[in-house]
């Protein structure tokens, strides 16, 4: 029954992964998925999350049973706290309704189905570029997508007037993908002050903010300066939803470990909200998993395993920029025609190198570096061992 189906193409992001495993040279280096590797070029478990996860194992009370429809309580309150800070009114005023989900993903595509079902409006506006499953997940969940500007490829930076051009112009109440920190793909992110004019922009318009935070300490180091976007749309009182993951910021990638959190207008509203998101999830797949919430839980509640995961945080966060530096001064060093500056610019995990997908497919056949087509390099899989190939990669790209 099934002989006429479609052979259907790889995911831009992951299937990179599939072709890099696939080539046997020596040489090769990804540089496609955002996943942090080691100046060795290995993945990484922090030490805290080994500690935590001994912890776990070497506690007698604990059980594997079903968690419920809504996520592990204990976990769901401390990602509220981590994102919208200790002190958020929201959270003092039970307005905020916090359920487990599976990574960043599953919290985009629970709150998407859930707006689908309750929300008036339909369109969701993502910016261009934007993450390439950001559109997927919300179509599948019965939403419209629908882009705003984002990106200059001229500056290399944000088109702000385009953005708010077109935000300004989105029908009312229309609902905004914005990405928290550190944009995937660009690196590109708006000022604190622009931050400002595209929150009343969009409160006078009633546009709701659905913010997806993936990259929480990896855009400065800061756990806080990078939540202070969201915080801003938080203090003035209004509505939002937030999709947090941490894989990234935990190394937890496999665990699949997020928080969906929903800013209601009252307490009232929020037990509502959570009773339906109940109903988007039990037939989903019933309820979330328990190993890396825990995990979770077990840091966050704790203030020195707390200390200690930011300390290992920015770690990796300074570790990534100083690949840039290095990245930047090998292309000086050879000439490279262009201005590479934005490679030092650019913040979080991703460089937006402006390579065209001919220069990226030329570098796959030649050097053995992956990237994904649109010239996205991944600063997290760069070390002082395969960082000179990549420069010559580049250089050999642009000058040919
Ligand atoms: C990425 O953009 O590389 C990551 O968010 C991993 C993914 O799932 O695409």
């Amino acid at each position: 029954v099934f002989a006429g189906i479609a052979q259907a193409p790889e995911d831009p992001i992951l299937g990179v992964t599939v072709a890099f495993n696939k080539d046997p040279s020596p040489v090769k280096v990804n540089l496609g998925v955002g996943a942090y590797r080691t100046e060795e070029g290995k993945p990484l478990v922090l030490n805290v999350v080994r500690c935590a996860e001994q912890m776990l194992i070497n506690d007698p009370s604990r059980y594997k049973e079903y968690l419920p429809i809504t996520g592990l309580a204990e976990f769901n309150k401390l990602s509220a706290k981590l994102i919208f800070g200790a002190d958020s009114p929201a959270i003092q005023e039970n307005r905020v309704v916090t359920v487990q989900c599976l990574s960043g993903t599953g919290s985009l595509r629970v709150g998407g189905e859930f707006l689908a079902k309750h929300y008036h409006e339909h369109t969701i506006y993502i910016p261009t570029p934007t993450w390439g499953n950001h559109p997927k997940i919300f179509t599948l969940a019965g939403l419209t997508a629908r882009t705003y500007r984002y990106y200059d490829p001229a500056t290399r930076g944000l088109d702000f007037n385009g953005l708010v051009e077109d935000l300004s112009s989105a029908p009312l109440g229309s609902i905004v993908l914005l990405h928290a920190c550190a944009h995937n793909p660009t690196g590109v992110d708006p000022t604190v002050d622009q931050w400002e004019k595209i929150r009343q922009l969009m409160r006078s318009k009633s546009l709701l903010p659905f913010f997806d935070s993936a990259y929480q300490g990896f855009a400065s180091g800061s756990l806080d300066k990078d939540a202070q976007p969201v915080r801003m749309f938080v203090a003035d009182g209004g509505e939002l939803l937030m999709a947090q993951s941490y894989a990234k910021n935990m190394g937890l990638y496999g665990e699949r470990v997020g928080a969906l959190s929903i800013v209601c207008g009252s307490a009232d509203v929020a037990v509502r909200v959570e009773s339906q998101l109940k109903l988007v999830i039990r037939p989903m797949y019933s309820s979330p998993p328990l190993h890396g919430p825990s995990v979770v839980a077990t840091i966050l509640r704790d203030s020195e395993m707390f200390n200690e995961w930011t300390v290992e945080l920015k770690a990796m966060a300074d570790r990534i920029i100083s690949m840039r530096q290095q990245l930047f001064d090998a292309l000086k060093s050879r000439g490279t025609p262009g201005d590479w500056s934005h490679i030092i610019k650019q913040i979080g995990m991703f460089t937006f190198t402006g390579l065209n997908s001919e220069q990226v497919a030329f570098m796959r056949q030649e050097y053995h570096i992956y990237m994904t087509s649109d010239g996205r390099i991944s600063m997290a899989g760069l070390n002082m061992k395969n960082l000179p190939h990549l420069a010559d990669a580049i250089h050999a790209a642009v000058t040919k």
